[in-house]
C-alpha cells in the first residue's frame, strides 16, 4: 500500500536526522551525523528524505532517505534505508526513482550501486527498477557469521530522459 508521503532534498542540517534513520537499518555500521554532514557538503552529493503524511518539516515523521553521489557522467547510491516499521509501502521505490530522475536530469549516464548478496529486499527493489548485475566483490561486507559478497549493479538512465507519449 502506498501511503501519502512527501519527498524533499536533504541539506547538511538534516545530518542528525539521517543518522537516526540510518542506524536501525545498519546496526553493525551506523554512520554518525558528522559523516552525513560532510557528505552532504561534498560536490556532487545529494540526499532525499521521505516523510509520512506530507510533513516535510517534522523530523518525527521522517521514514526513509537516500544519499547519492554523481561524478562525471556516473552516479552511485551511497546509502538507502526505510525505517523497519514502514517498509513495503512504496517509499524505497519512490526515493530510488526520485534519485534516478534527478541524476538523469543532471546528465548522469549510468548509475551504479553495491548490494549485499544476502539482502533479498534491496536486490528485488533494484532489479525491479531496472538495475542489472555487472560485477561481484567477494567478502565485501562483514557479518557476525563471516563475510558476504557485494553484487555491483548498474542501470543506464537514458530512458528516463525520453518524454512519455501523450
Ligand atoms: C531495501 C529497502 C530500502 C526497501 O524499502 P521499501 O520502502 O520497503 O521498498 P518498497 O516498498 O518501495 O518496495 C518496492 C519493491 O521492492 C521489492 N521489495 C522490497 N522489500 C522486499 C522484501 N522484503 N522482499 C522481497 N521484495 C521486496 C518488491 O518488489 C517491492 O514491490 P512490492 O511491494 O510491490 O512487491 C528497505 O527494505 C530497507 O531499508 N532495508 C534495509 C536497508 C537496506 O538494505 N538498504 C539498501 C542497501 S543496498
Amino acid at each position: 500500500m502506498l501511503t501519502p508521503e512527501t519527498v524533499r532534498p536533504a541539506t547538511a542540517g538534516d545530518a542528525p536526522l539521517l543518522a537516526t534513520l540510518h542506524a536501525p537499518s545498519f546496526p553493525e555500521e551506523p554512520w554518525p551525523a558528522d559523516a552525513f554532514a560532510a557528505l552532504l557538503d561534498s560536490p556532487g552529493v545529494f540526499g532525499l528524505i521521505g516523510f509520512a503524511d506530507s510533513s516535510p518539516d517534522r523530523p518525527d515523521r521522517a521514514r526513509g532517505f537516500i544519499v547519492c553521489r554523481m561524478a562525471a557522467d556516473e552516479g552511485e547510491i551511497l546509502t538507502l534505508a526505510v525505517l523497519p516499521g514502514h517498509r513495503r509501502a512504496g517509499l524505497g521505490g519512490r526515493l530510488l526513482a526520485g534519485a534516478l530522475a534527478r541524476s538523469a536530469a543532471w546528465g548522469t549516464g549510468t548509475f551504479f550501486l553495491e548490494v549485499a548478496e544476502d539482502n533479498p529486499a534491496a536486490l528485488a527493489l533494484y532489479r525491479g527498477a531496472g538495475f542489472e548485475p555487472v560485477g561481484r566483490r567477494p567478502g565485501y561486507y562483514r557479518r557476525d557469521t563471516g563475510r558476504v559478497a557485494a553484487l555491483v549493479l548498474a542501470r543506464r538512465l537514458a530512458d528516463l530522459l525520453t518524454p512519455s507519449p501523450p
